[in-house]
């Protein structure tokens, strides 16, 4: 037994998220918590919503409300459809708790002893009518290069020139629109992460099978252009983890707060120490999974997320922790994910396009988004989700193929010899076939689930389910029964049984229907399949089930066409 340390990258509190989103990193990382925990591991699965910066204060102001008060009303939202979707978090914390501010501040206090810490003064763009400097990206106006009259401070969406704030013509503030904005002096702290960066080439190094995306992005940062630059971790900002605090080695960060991307990571630690706060433990509940001094050099620690995110977890969070020379638990592998498109274009929060959590909901069972999602992950390049695909995928997979076999066998079961396991007959050749087939498939299973190929461990899971139908279809109770009655016992017997080995193996995958399935059968026994032929005959001669309703219906062609209206456009 083994212990596994899993976090999910922490979705931003300023809205639902989207199904490109979800697959990206909290889904794929339950697949593998579940699987993990059924396996027997000890399992220590974080997440936890990431509550700083700019965005979040933007988005409190629209809606109307004091910043923490938003974040607290969203934080209940997110968890509540996290909830609903399966996901299987040890822990949702929030990385604006007190535990993350303490971690955040004892951090950074450490860099700065060690040397890595400097003040910086900086010119910076203030708006006057705000009462804040902005960053720049709410900072808009012409661009220089092209003309247009929307490009931000950092970039011009048109033309896709990186800028400065200062190239602008005409700038104006976006929260505002006011012009009223002259260029301040404000002092920052930067992490002087240069200084580390033959200690984390040498780290990234010594790590042995990562993932070609996950390396490739961080080599590149490493060594492209200037190579690692030192970073501004400190903003201007009021809502955030204070950056003057008692005992900080500085002076002068009064009415700042530390860059979101230095907390957040750091909340992955936070929320673990909020679990052990949550269960009523002591420090070392959590410190076993975080010190290596204190257990958890026999942790393996394995993070999820886009690939957007692999710079700030390869390079930006082990500088922290590396640069505190403390013994904390570096990450040993990293599941990255390329993006989720949309029905011919991309899936986007800012224009409200795509499906977003809430509203899949809305229209299905988790199961379903669950099942389509993960075997449809963008783990080799960009996936794109279209109706048609998602209608066949449900049809066949799930309806066809898992539904159908199920419902045929109870049903069949039920009207021949009522509603228990029937006795009678002996397992043939074509049994035994079934059960050596099963027994290769599903150790190439437990291999690709331990390797996170989500796509490919998925399509195992299908050909289990498949190899249970024509087996069904081949054997044909239905025709055995009128001539030799035991053999039909025999043959349902076994189908029976496989309806519950079906549970069991597809409940990281689609954990409600799961839970149906072995409900339906009477059973409580979801322990993983180590010997096919002893899972296969768990459920005894006259033990008593019930015929489930409909397991996943399937999507009729109006419905689907409805839907793909419904969605075409902007979310509201
Ligand atoms: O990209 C994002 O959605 C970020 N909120 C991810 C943060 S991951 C971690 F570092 F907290
Ligand atoms: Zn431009």
């Amino acid at each position: 037994m083994a212990r596994i340390l899993i976090t999910s990258a922490l979705p931003y509190i300023n809205g639902i998220k989207h199904l490109g989103n979800l697959v990206g990193s909290q889904l794929p990382a339950d697949l593998y918590a579940r699987y993990m925990r059924a396996r027997g591991h000890e399992v220590m699965f974080i997440c936890a919503t990431d509550e700083h910066g700019t965005p979040a204060e933007i988005a409190a102001q629209k809606a109307g409300k004091p910043v923490a008060e938003y974040c607290a009303e969203m934080h209940q939202v997110q968890a509540d459809i996290a909830r609903r979707f399966g996901l299987s978090f040890d822990h949702f914390g929030r990385s604006s708790s007190d535990r993350n501010r303490v971690l955040t501040q004892h951090l950074a206090r450490r860099l700065g002893e060690n040397g890595l810490i400097e003040v910086v003064t900086e010119k910076q763009v203030y708006s006057i009518a705000d009462g804040r400097f902005l960053p720049d990206r709410y900072i808009e106006g012409t661009c220089p290069n092209c003309g247009y009259e929307r490009a931000r401070g950092d970039q011009c969406e048109e033309c896709t020139k990186q800028l400065d704030p200062t190239d602008l013509i005409n700038p104006r503030s976006a929260i505002s629109g006011s012009t009223d904005l002259e260029v301040r002096e404000t002092k920052h702290l930067f992490l002087r992460q240069s200084r580390l960066r033959d200690r984390l080439d040498a780290w990234i190094d010594s790590q042995s099978g990562w993932p070609v995306l996950t390396t490739s992005i961080a080599k590149k940062w490493l060594h492209d252009g200037d190579g690692l630059q030192d970073r501004g971790i400190t903003r201007d900002l009021d809502w955030g983890i204070p950056a003057q605090f008692p005992g900080a080695p500085w002076e002068g960060m009064e009415g700042k707060v530390f860059y979101v991307w230095f907390d957040a990571p750091i909340e992955y630690i936070g929320a673990t120490a909020e679990w052990a706060d949550a269960h009523g433990l002591d420090d070392a509940a959590w410190e076993r999974w975080w010190r290596t001094d204190k257990g958890a050099d026999d942790v393996r620690y394995v993070q999820f997320m886009g690939k957007d995110n692999v710079p700030f977890h390869t390079l930006s969070f082990p500088a922290t922790l590396i640069g505190s020379e403390e013994p904390w638990k570096l990450v040993d592998y990293i599941k990255s994910f390329n993006y989720l498109n949309y029905d011919g274009g991309q899936f986007s929060t800012s224009q409200g396009r795509g499906v977003f959590m809430d509203q899949a909901l809305e229209l299905l069972p988790a199961d379903y988004w669950r099942w389509w999602l993960l075997s449809h992950a963008p783990e080799n390049s960009d996936s794109e989700f279209t109706w048609e695909n998602f209608q066949a995928s449900v049809n066949k997979d799930l309806a066809d193929v898992l539904g159908n076999f199920v419902s045929r066998v109870t049903k069949f079961c039920r009207s021949k010899f009522g509603e228990s396991v029937p006795e009678g007959g002996a397992w043939s050749d074509t049994e035994r076939a079934l059960v050596d087939d099963l027994e290769s498939r599903v150790r190439a299973y437990e291999r690709l689930m331990e390797a996170m190929e989500v796509r490919k461990a998925a399509q195992e899971l299908r050909a289990i389910w498949v190899a249970g139908n024509e087996y069904l279809q081949s054997a044909a109770p239905w025709a055995a029964f009128k001539t030799d009655p035991e053999r039909a016992a025999a043959i349902i017997r076994l189908s029976l049984n496989l309806i519950r080995l079906y549970a069991v193996l597809s409940a990281p995958f689609i954990p409600f229907a799961s839970a149906r399935m072995l409900a339906a059968m009477g059973s409580t026994d979801d322990a993983w399949p180590q010997d096919l032929e002893a899972a296969l005959t768990v459920l005894k001669p006259g033990h008593a089930f019930t015929v489930p309703d409909v397991l996943f219906a399937k999507i009729a062609d109006d419905q689907r066409a409805d839907w793909q209206a419904r969605f075409a456009g902007r979310r509201g």
